[in-house]
This record gives C-alpha cells, sequence and structure tokens, in this order.
C-alpha cells in the first residue's frame, strides 16, 4: 500500500513507497544492514495487512527535466488494530547526521497513528548505539529483551531491546 504522506523539507522529500520502489529500497536496505531483506522479502512485508513503507529521496530532476533523484532512506512499518510495529528503517550512510532518520521516525509514527495506532513497538540491537539515541529522543522506553534475536555478517548473535512508545504523547 502506498503511504499517503507527501512531506517535503530541506533536501530530502518522504513519501509512501510504491511497486516499483522495491528494488531501490532492497539495495538500500543491504548497506544499511548486515541480514539484507530482498525485494521479494520487502514485497511480502508490504502485502501483509496493514504494512506500509515510507521512502525518503533526494529531490530534484536535470535540466532536461529527467528524474534525478536518489533514494537515500526508507521506514517499513506494520498496524494491527491499535497497535504499529517499526519493522525497519535506515538512511543511506551518504545522508546520515543530518535529520533525516527523525524525520523518518516522525513520519513512520504520524502516519501509524492516522491508520489508528495508539503505540508503536520496535526492536534495535543492544550495541547499535546510533538507533537507541534516537529511539530514547524520541521518548521510546524499553520494555524487553530477546537474546541472540540479531545475527551479524559474522555469525555472531547480538541481544535485541524491545522498545515501546505511546503515540498519543508525541
Ligand atoms: C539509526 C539511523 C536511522 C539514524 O539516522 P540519521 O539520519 O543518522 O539520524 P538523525 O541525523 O536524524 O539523528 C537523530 C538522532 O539519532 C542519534 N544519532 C544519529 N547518529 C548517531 C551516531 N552516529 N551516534 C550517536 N547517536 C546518533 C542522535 O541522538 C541524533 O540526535 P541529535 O542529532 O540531536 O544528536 C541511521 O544511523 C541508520 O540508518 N543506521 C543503519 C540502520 C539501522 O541501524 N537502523 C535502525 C535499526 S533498529
Amino acid at each position: 500500500m502506498a503511504a499517503r504522506i507527501d512531506e517535503a523539507a530541506g533536501d530530502y522529500e518522504i513519501d509512501g513507497i510504491g511497486p516499483f520502489d522495491l528494488g531501490r529500497i532492497a539495495r538500500l536496505h543491504r548497506r544499511c544492514f548486515d541480514d539484507a531483506w530482498s525485494r521479494s522479502d520487502l514485497a511480502q512485508l508490504m502485502a501483509l495487512p496493514g504494512g506500509f513503507g515510507l521512502i525518503a529521496r533526494t529531490q530534484g530532476f536535470n535540466r532536461l527535466g529527467i528524474d534525478t533523484r536518489r533514494v537515500v532512506g526508507f521506514g517499513l512499518c506494520r498496524v494491527v488494530r491499535d497497535e504499529s510495529e517499526l519493522l525497519s528503517i535506515g538512511i543511506g550512510p551518504e545522508a546520515r547526521q543530518q535529520g533525516l532518520g527523525r524525520r523518518m521516525l516522525r513520519a513512520c509514527m504520524t502516519h501509524c497513528g492516522g491508520l489508528g495506532a495508539v503505540r508503536m513497538f520496535l526492536e534495535v540491537a543492544i550495541d547499535n548505539d546510533a538507533a537507541r539515541a534516537l529511539y530514547d529522543g524520541e521518548g521510546f522506553v524499553a520494555v524487553g529483551r530477546r537474546e541472540g534475536y540479531y545475527r551479524r555478517g559474522d555469525g555472531e548473535r547480538v541481544a535485541a531491546v524491545t522498545m515501546r512508545k505511546d503515540l498519543q504523547s508525541s
């Protein structure tokens, strides 16, 4: 499902993922995570009831009017009744630490709230300092821990922290 969000600010715009974006998101996912999700993994997630994704692109067309936008971020979510889950979020290394991850997370929360969710859950690797700082700063609180939840490229297993945020308080 394509989300009805079209938010432009600064050099990036955030919009709903369309069917033609899945290959681009899969390539970016591979640059963000050891445990990459393929195009068909993404298609299955997006086909789940309540599944949706947002994409961040650079803005711009060249002098010939050709679309030169690049995909620099994504957020993938699922809403089931009044609960939502942030399934994955990633910003390309070249676009990090410019506020885009926070904007993407907030856009995901706004969209989930618009679909009726009153809270959001997510999992984050215990050693993912950047993501944990982002979630802490946005008011997520730790509510659990899953041992060995993630597998690194070298095979090492890493625990996940489960976090929750009440969306009404955003
Ligand atoms: C986590 C991630 C999405 C953050 O994206 P970003 O665009 O760099 O984040 P922002 O610039 O919006 O920063 C927002 C906050 O995140 C935290 N943060 C971002 N990068 C950080 C870093 N390298 N070290 C520590 N904190 C960091 C800070 O609290 C920051 O707030 P501040 O700028 O006020 O200090 C990005 O690093 C990423 O895609 N990582 C790889 C994929 C991943 O780990 N996803 C999360 C899975 S749970």
